[in-house]
């Protein structure tokens, strides 16, 4: 009979090895070790709408009647609709379970294992995860100072067993942004870019008409960020259509389940009250980045998306963010190569604004 260390051993070498990816926790758990209410608090560490969904989410949800049922596989009304939104035929766009799952397919599709994924940190912590998981290698060439990317560096760090490279624009947790001359030479590189464009909405910046263009370019959204469904799990890839079919064949049959589907739906009709609440956090944003500013002690960093990274001067970083805590603010602390003693504010309602100014000034 098996032993459970005979099991862990079975367990492919290359995960046992892996480092767990570390993800946010859930409010519930943030307020109950802060020992506060809800509505004492400030939810600051995940990037997501404080404003919540389109009540008309919350209303088509609630009436929903085929929950019992299979969502389509092939994914047609959601886009049909996604097809509106973005200019794209729908046969240039996947949809999936948040655009983390359309990393983690993207990377089962074209590596096999000892290929090389180009990675730009700091950034979004995803591509490295899953690259590890699909067995591929990463190769690290690491943002220059102002966070900007290292064109010269990646086209040396290229090589023949190079499939893909992951760019964030804007990028998380830096909030800058790459600019298409960069996208275009990468693509002159003959590897596959994906462009990660889960804060476009902040930013107005997408790259997706190139996507026509280029055979090796793909672009992924989401609905986390600016419709405030990250709890429903909705995002979606626009890539040219040989690549799309070749997601839409590996993925799991009914990977946006039916409450995912409805929220999609619905969000796209109502893009008026979903901006309003974008344009509420840019403002936001831009007050709080004014207000940060104040804070000798504190270097904010500028962003173009619904977040502001801060390095933390002359004050131990993780006792900022453990001070804040205390008071029922939560935001991410660093402490990773390049973000070292570095805070990120997501950007909350005036409400929290206030609460972060407040909190900083008192400490
Ligand atoms: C750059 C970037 N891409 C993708 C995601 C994940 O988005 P989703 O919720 O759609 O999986 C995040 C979430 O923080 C992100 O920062």
């Amino acid at each position: 009979m098996l032993k459970s260390n005979d099991v862990d051993n079975m367990i492919r070498s290359s995960i046992r090895q892996m480092k767990a990816y570390t993800p946010v926790d859930p409010a519930d758990l943030l307020q109950e070790k802060a020992g506060l209410p809800g509505e004492h608090t400030s939810k600051l560490d995940g990037n997501e709408n404080p404003y919540g969904c389109s009540p008309r989410v919350q209303e088509a949800l609630a009436s929903c009647r085929s929950f019992h049922r299979y969502p389509d596989p092939e994914q047609r009304e959601v886009r049909k609709a996604l097809s509106q939104y973005t200019g794209m035929k729908p046969e240039y766009i996947v949809a999936g379970a948040g655009s983390d799952d359309l990393i983690d397919i993207i990377l089962r599709l074209f590596i096999e294992p000892g290929d090389r994924v180009i990675n730009c940190p700091p950034t979004f912590g995803m591509y490295s995860f899953c690259t590890g998981v699909a067995g591929g290698e990463i190769v690290t060439v690491p943002r220059k100072a102002d966070f900007s990317l290292n064109i010269d560096a990646v086209k040396k760090a290229t090589n023949s067993r190079t499939r893909l490279i992951f760019i964030a624009s804007p990028n998380n947790p830096t909030g800058n942004q790459a600019t298409e001359k960069e996208i275009c030479d990468m693509l002159d590189l003959d590897i596959v870019v994906v462009v990660d464009e889960a804060y476009v909405e902040f930013s107005g910046n997408s790259l997706i008409n190139l996507v026509p263009r280029y055979a090796g370019l793909i672009v992924l959204r989401t609905f986390s960020k600016w419709a405030g469904i990250a709890g429903l799990r909705a995002g979606y890839g626009i890539c040219p259509p040989n690549i799309a079919a070749g997601l839409m064949k590996i993925k799991q049959p009914y990977n946006i389940n039916t409450a995912a589907c409805v929220a999609i739906l619905e969000s796209l009709k109502d893009t008026d009250y979903l901006m309003g609440t974008v344009r509420a956090i840019i403002s936001e944003r831009d007050r709080l980045y004014e207000a940060l500013t104040e804070f000798k002690w504190l270097r904010a960093y500028p962003s173009v998306a619904n977040f502001i990274l801060c390095s933390v001067l002359e004050r131990n970083a993780r006792d900022v963010y453990l001070n804040l805590q205390k008071r029922g603010i939560f935001i991410r602390y660093f402490d990773t190569p390049g973000l070292e003693d570095c805070v990120r504010f997501s950007i909350g309602t005036p409400q929290d604004t206030d609460r972060v100014i407040a909190a900083l000034r008192d400490m």
